[in-house]
């Protein structure tokens, strides 16, 4: 098999223009020439020039090309692109029809753009500055002035990688490097996908740094490591102490090729510096120039496409497990939710579902097709939704008398990955042997319409779709099916937790089971010693120098990029697995998932006309935000894990992919209590609210404990009652790419201590959330933005905050409890009777929380619409702008608001009106109150209209 593997790889090679491949490798970077640069000419937009080798060949890691063309597009006055690619155009690009990006400019941007492309010819450099800020540094540097001398010992230590011989343009068939500059107390935000031991901000520390390594991978949720996604884009913040000046740029490298990124600072350098280490494709940049954050991210969103519609309902509770036994079983989940009354939105199947594991069937006796259909239509009468799991791998069949339309249909229709001699490539999944959908042939996508509608028709309805392992992951080593008895169905290298010999006993750190039982654990006031939660123990964590790893395959890439797994083809497709048009998948490895996303999105649009699809998905490349959310993956049920569930949604926010959440009170090993109480408040202010187990791990649904059932009924209700305020801050980012999540200091550029927060985050401009992270604590601390200028109040008790000198305070977080701040100048838009589902908290009142900054102003907005059609038809947007005594209510738009708006509550007014009048009636004295303690003017029993085109509220 080994030998059959290399021919492969060799076969797939062959394409490309190796004839001078030099017979071995130098793998020394400090003897590469770099490239010169001739013949510029300006274009109507831009520029382009040609790049020779500067010297002999140094085949560092591949072979080096002589000739590269570069150009230069100033795309909008905040957008530049800088393409570097071989002359011969035999590097792998991605095509228009997996991410298509706007249209060249028309007009030139050349002299108008805020971002300077500068450049010397020999040896060639390229940086680019800031129109606007001519004597700062250079946003982007590559000039060899600008990087530290070599050569420089490993600066990670134990990584031999990560020791620095040259900072020379490469570019070769396999090996691509480009090295920037960068200040040394910059803070870089992105490149993923990750969960980053150093937080949301990326370790750049002085004698060290980070590797993220592209490279798609299904694997339960390492940290430090690469995981699911392949996210090459950072925003990096620059704040000048001196003049308070703060600015943000972004960074995109559009490639799809296994690289590492590396964000090293080494000793004694006067500057940091990111390294781009690609073994393929082309040197594909955009720049972007914010200046603020949340403009870095639009002008992203703007150039790979942005965040598709939500409709309400996916913004309600989510329930899942691996283990649901049968139809009945899930179906008791539903009543059980109902009993307790905790809201339950959407019911979830796992692959417990399936007949045999397969992909587009439910089981004949457990989950029998005409009962599934009953469940789901009951489940709609109560406007409730279900989603099922749609595994990546289909299983391939042999025996003719087993019918299973999607294999033999796609056989048919050639819609499966080849291997290089055109025979099948087969892998093996959870079914056993199974084939893979290649999204680049021509009939994958109306096979993959078609399976999805026969499986609907076939009793499971479902509402969205949830797609996973579609790194894509493969159990086996290569097309082990190849001369295999693929009649045995067995999967030999994965053992099923929760099957004998294999139970789950982890629990979370400080779990002491004699404290309260097996059931639980509840650690609060005092009756466990336990605070530690330092990093769980036997976790793998990254694997450091991959890079030296010893017997590496031959047939992989010379420059072994930093994969947790070491050789690429493991756990996954083989790179030499071939696509329609004889593309390799290690060319295109990085894309399946997105591939996968688009065409399920399609398809939902073609099943669901007018409606907007809902997908979550797991492996996700730049562009899935267009068509998939995303949860983060195989995660652990313990303390640190919900920490990281923050800095994972606040990534996803940079990639355009707003509409994610964790995996609520922990996926692999047992919860507990105390931790699943927590996780169910927390993840009630993520986007996407899913509660999600591991087979074999004691149940964790949010009735099985009366004190996690009522912390959810209170949390689930704020979310319902926020609804409004969700629905416009995704219609945000679907029209513009504004991330619905902020880290605080988005909207606090210039307040350096908020740089690293990762423990709080904000929902929208206006929200504060201070989760309680840690067991056995019955308060938190939290930091106050806003340097004391800010006022800050108390959702539940609309009390002003006291923070200390420092911005920070000490917050009562008592079990079931959590903080939650409004902003001072917000005004928003709720629902005012959230109730069991989103439907039926749609339909009641709207009440308005108005916070005022200093007792005079605030503002907000709401967007409103039908929730339902896919792009909205009619919409309107209501605008609440408030002064010291007055706030008007100014609404336009064509869709008709059918709820009125009849509770208004007003904080910050400073001394009790003497009248209040709402559009120009005094109200009578019964309906209105006026609260001295927190200075609250609760108006009731009032029935505004929002389509009126102007409200006054006075008083
Ligand atoms: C993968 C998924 C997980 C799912 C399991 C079984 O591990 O990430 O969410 O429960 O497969 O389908």
């Amino acid at each position: 098999m080994l030998l059959a593997f290399g021919l492969c790889v060799v076969g797939a090679l062959a394409e490309k223009t190796l004839v001078q491949r030099a017979a071995s490798f130098s793998k020394n970077v400090s003897d590469c020439p770099g490239y010169s640069l001739h013949a510029v000419e300006a274009t109507g937009t831009g520029l382009t020039a040609q790049l020779s080798l500067a010297g002999p060949a140094c085949n560092a890691f591949g072979t080096d090309y002589q000739n590269l063309t570069i150009q230069v597009t100033y795309e909008t006055e905040t957008r530049l692109r800088v393409r570097i690619a071989d002359s011969e155009d035999s590097q792998y690009t991605i095509p228009e029809s997996v991410v298509s990006r706007p249209a060249a400019p028309t007009t030139s941007f050349t002299n108008s753009s805020d971002l300077v492309f500068n450049f010397e010819p020999s040896p060639f450099a390229f940086w680019i500055t800031r129109r606007s800020s001519p004597n700062s540094a250079p946003l982007f540097d590559t000039r060899l002035s600008a990087l530290p001398e070599t050569p420089i010992p490993p600066v990670i230590t134990g990584d031999e990688s990560t020791a620095l011989d040259g900072f020379s343009l490469v570019f070769e068939d396999q090996y691509l490097q480009l090295t920037s500059s960068l200040p040394l107390d910059t803070n870089i935000y992105g490149l993923g996908e990750v969960i980053a031991s150093s937080g949301f901000r990326r370790n750049l520390a002085v004698g060290g740094g980070s590797i993220q390594t592209l490279w798609t991978r299904d694997v339960g949720d390492p940290v430090d490591g690469n995981l699911y996604g392949s996210h090459p884009v950072y925003l990096e913040h620059r704040f000048n102490e001196t003049t308070n000046e703060a600015q943000s740029h972004g960074v995109f490298l559009f490639s799809s090729s296994g690289g590492d990124i590396m964000l090293l600072t080494p000793p004694n350098a006067k500057q940091s510096l990111v390294q781009y280490r690609m073994i393929g494709g082309i040197l594909d940049f955009y720049f972007f120039s914010g200046p603020s954050p949340v403009a870095v991210i639009e002008q992203y969103g703007a150039l790979v496409g942005l965040p598709s519609w939500i409709p309400p309902w996916a913004f309600g509770f989510h329930l899942c497990r691996w283990g649901y036994t049968s139809v009945n079983d899930t179906m008791e989940q539903v009543q059980a939710m109902r009993a307790a009354n905790i809201p339950l939105e959407v019911m979830w199947n796992d692959i417990d579902l399936y007949h045999a594991f397969r992909d587009f069937t439910s089981d004949p006796v457990s989950y029998p097709g005409e009962e599934v259909r009953a469940f789901i239509r009951d489940l709609a009468a109560n406007n409730q939704h279900y989603i099922p799991i749609l595994d990546a791998a289909v299983p391939h069949l042999t025996n003719a008398s087993d019918v299973y339309a999607p294999y033999s249909k796609g056989r048919e229709l050639d819609v499966f990955i080849k291997n290089p001699d055109n025979t099948e490539y087969i892998g093996q999944v959870w079914p056993g042997y199974t084939v893979f959908p290649d999204w680049f042939a021509n009939a994958t996508q109306e096979w993959w319409t078609e399976a999805m509608k026969n499986w609907s028709d076939g009793g499971v309805e479902f509402s969205g779709i949830w797609l996973d392992m579609n790194e894509a992951s493969s159990f086996c080593q290569g097309s082990c099916g190849t001369g295999a008895n693929l009649n045995d169905t067995s999967v030999p290298s994965v053992q099923i937790p929760g099957t004998p010999g294999n139970p789950v006993t982890d629990y979370p750190e400080c779990y002491d089971s004699s404290v309260s039982g097996p059931s639980g654990n509840i650690t609060i006031n005092g009756t466990s010693t336990c605070t530690n939660s330092s990093s769980p123990s036997g976790l793998s964590v990254r694997g450091l120098g991959a890079g030296a790893q010893s017997g590496v395959d031959l047939n992989s890439p010379p420059y072994v990029i930093h994969n947790g797994f070491g050789d690429l083809s493991v756990h996954t497709l083989a790179t030499n697995a071939t696509h329609a048009g004889g593309i390799v998948d290690l060319d295109v490895h990085n894309m399946w998932g997105l591939m996968e996303e688009k065409a399920t999105h399609l398809a939902l649009q073609e099943l669901q006309p007018g409606k907007r699809p809902v997908i979550i998905a797991r492996s996700t490349f730049p562009s899935t935000g267009k068509w998939a959310g995303h949860w983060l993956g195989d995660n652990y049920s313990k303390w640190e894990y919900l920490y990281y569930n923050i800095q994972g949604i606040l990534q996803f926010q940079i990639f355009n992919i707003p509409f994610v959440g964790a995996d609520t009170c922990g996926f692999q090993g047992n919860t507990d209590e105390e931790l699943c109480n927590r996780w169910m408040q927390l993840s009630a202010f993520a986007p996407f609210f899913r509660n999600h187990n591991q087979r074999g791990a004691i149940s964790q649904e949010p009735y099985r404990w009366d004190n996690v059932a009522k912390a959810s009924r209170t949390a689930i209700s704020i979310r319902y009652s926020l609804l409004p305020y969700w629905m416009t801050l995704f219609a945000n980012a679907s029209m513009r790419g504004t991330p619905p999540v902020r880290a605080l200091w988005y909207e606090f550029p210039t307040e350096s201590e908020l740089f690293a927060v990762d423990r709080q985050f904000l929902v929208g401009a206006d929200v504060l959330v201070t989760p309680v992270l840690r067991p056995n604590v019955s308060s938190v601390e939290g930091i106050f933005p806003g340097r004391g200028q800010v006022t800050w109040r108390d959702f539940y008790t609309h009390e002003v905050v006291k923070a200390s000198s420092n911005g920070t305070a000490t917050l009562s977080a008592p079990l079931g409890h959590i903080n939650v701040h409004i902003r001072g100048g917000a005004a928003l838009l709720m629902h005012a009777q959230p109730a069991y589902t989103t439907t039926e908290t749609r339909g009641g009142p709207f009440s308005l929380l108005v916070s005022l900054e200093s007792h005079s102003n605030a503002f907000g907005t709401a967007y409103l619409d039908d929730g339902l059609s896919n792009p909205p038809a009619e919409s309107r947007t209501v605008t609440f702008s408030s002064t010291a005594n007055e706030l008007k209510i100014s609404s336009r738009g064509t869709f008709t608001v059918d709820q009125k708006l009849e509770e208004l509550t007003i904080l910050g007014v400073s001394k009790k009106p003497s009248k209040v009048s709402v559009g120009g009636k005094n109200l009578q004295k019964s309906s209105w109150e006026y609260g001295t303690d927190v200075q609250e003017l609760a108006i009731s029993g009032v029935s505004v209209d929002l389509n009126s085109a102007e409200t006054v509220v006075s008083w």
